[in-house]
């Protein structure tokens, strides 16, 4: 047990000696662009824009103290800082993304070395068929598909022929994810009962899978695909299902056990489809995040990673979790936050904080490396 957890501890001042190293001197490995999909858990600030210019409520993420730590200020990121998707791009040598529907009108060269499509509250499956499934999406009606129907109409702006999109595509890192997420929480916030939300999993991952497919089409050779986190350890899903009975809870982690067993059902079948699309296409490098296992880290072992807080959130609307859907983080009157993001996993109680972010980031450049030893190579000059 012992020499397993120092074992561990080991190999993630390895994981943070190398990420620094590559941060300091940016090498992007080959990639020239990264282009990717999802949802606030990537939005860099497009859910912010979209309501900009359709002049409707802005998101909490609008407002301070998002922002505080890494920006000074809210940028659209529902954080205190940086993304995963933010260290990402940071440790390939890249600018941070640039939010697509902030910036659709602007000089698409400026895109060309990637842009992010992800919008916060975006689900996979579009909305006409989740509202066919009773399921209303309260923040957009942005789906996975709406997302690659925009980087088709973008694409002709990057390249002038299909054999020229095919080499940006080729030397492209396709970040796929995570998505799906919201599929299942809008459809638990408004009570559907566990068998019914199951019956989304196959169809999430089935329009994972096509999009992936889709890109495969045009070109793209590389892609990062990340699970869904635990969300049986977040302080949304914890408050919601407040006051269930003890045996539905991890004793050692406080966590939701069958929400983190719904979780690891959508990772499984996600798992094999990209097995199966592997299989189909053995030149394609699709590399699965397991987001679940390197966010789980946080909860069974807090103090390797700095954390005093994993089940309450910073910054929120009081509570058991410090959350409450109506009280969000940056709107009236949850202006404040805890002193000190850095040792609080969650940040707003669904999405986590820079010092999470930072962490999970790391496990997927280590995967990437795994993939790529000469991402590594400042570390063995
Ligand atoms: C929405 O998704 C359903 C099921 O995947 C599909 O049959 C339908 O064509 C989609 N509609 C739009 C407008 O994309
Ligand atoms: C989403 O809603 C906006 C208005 O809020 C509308 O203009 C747009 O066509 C809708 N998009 C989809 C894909 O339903
Ligand atoms: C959440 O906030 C609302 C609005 O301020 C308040 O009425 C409600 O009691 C709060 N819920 C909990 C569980 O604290």
């Amino acid at each position: 047990m012992a020499s397993s957890s120092s074992r561990n501890s080991l190999k993630h001042h390895f994981i943070i000696a190398c990420f620094l190293i590559v941060m300091s001197s940016p090498v992007n490995g080959g990639f020239t662009s990264i282009f990717s999909f999802g949802d606030s858990l990537t939005d860099t600030g497009n859910l912010l824009a979209i309501s900009i210019s359709e002049s409707r409520k802005p998101p909490s993420s609008a407002f301070p103290p998002n922002g505080r730590t890494f920006f000074h200020g809210p940028t659209g990121r529902r954080c205190d800082g940086r993304l995963a998707i933010d260290f990402l791009a940071e440790a390939l040598g890249f600018p941070f993304l640039r939010p697509y529907y902030g910036c659709k009108n602007g000089r698409p060269e400026g895109l060309r070395k990637g842009v992010n499509f992800a919008v916060a509250g975006a689900s996979a499956l579009n909305s006409s068929f989740l509202a066919e499934q009773g399921i209303y999406n309260p923040t957009t009606n942005m789906s996975l598909g709406d997302q690659l129907n925009s980087f088709n109409d973008l694409l002709p702006s990057l390249c002038l022929s299909s054999s020229e999109c095919k080499e940006l595509l080729g030397n492209s890192l396709i970040v796929m994810g995570e998505i799906g997420g919201n599929d299942y929480n809008h459809a638990f916030e408004l009570g559907t009962n566990i068998e019914k939300v199951r019956h989304l999993v196959p169809l999430v991952v089935d329009t994972i899978a096509s999009a992936i497919n889709d890109l495969i089409e045009l070109g793209a050779v590389t892609f990062l695909v990340p699970g869904n986190y635990p969300i049986g350890c977040t302080p949304a899903y914890l408050t919601s299902f407040q006051g269930s009975n003890n045996d539905k809870y991890d004793p050692s982690t406080g966590c939701l056990t069958w929400l983190n067993q719904f979780t690891e059902y959508h990772n499984e079948l996600l798992r094999k489809e990209l097995e199966k699309i592997r299989n189909l296409h053995p030149d394609i490098n699709i590399i699965y995040v397991d987001n679940y296992n390197n966010a789980m880290r946080f909860y069974n072992s807090p103090n390797q990673f700095g954390f005093r807080e994993t089940i309450r959130a910073c910054c929120g609307g009081g509570g058991l979790y410090n959350y409450n859907s109506s009280r969000n983080c940056g709107y009236p009157p949850v202006k404040q936050c805890c002193s000190d993001p850095s040792s609080f996993v969650s940040w707003d109680g669904v999405h986590y904080t820079e010092a999470a972010n930072k962490w999970l980031a790391n496990a997927v450049f280590e995967e990437l490396v795994n993939t790529f030893p000469s991402l590594n190579k400042p570390q063995s000059s």
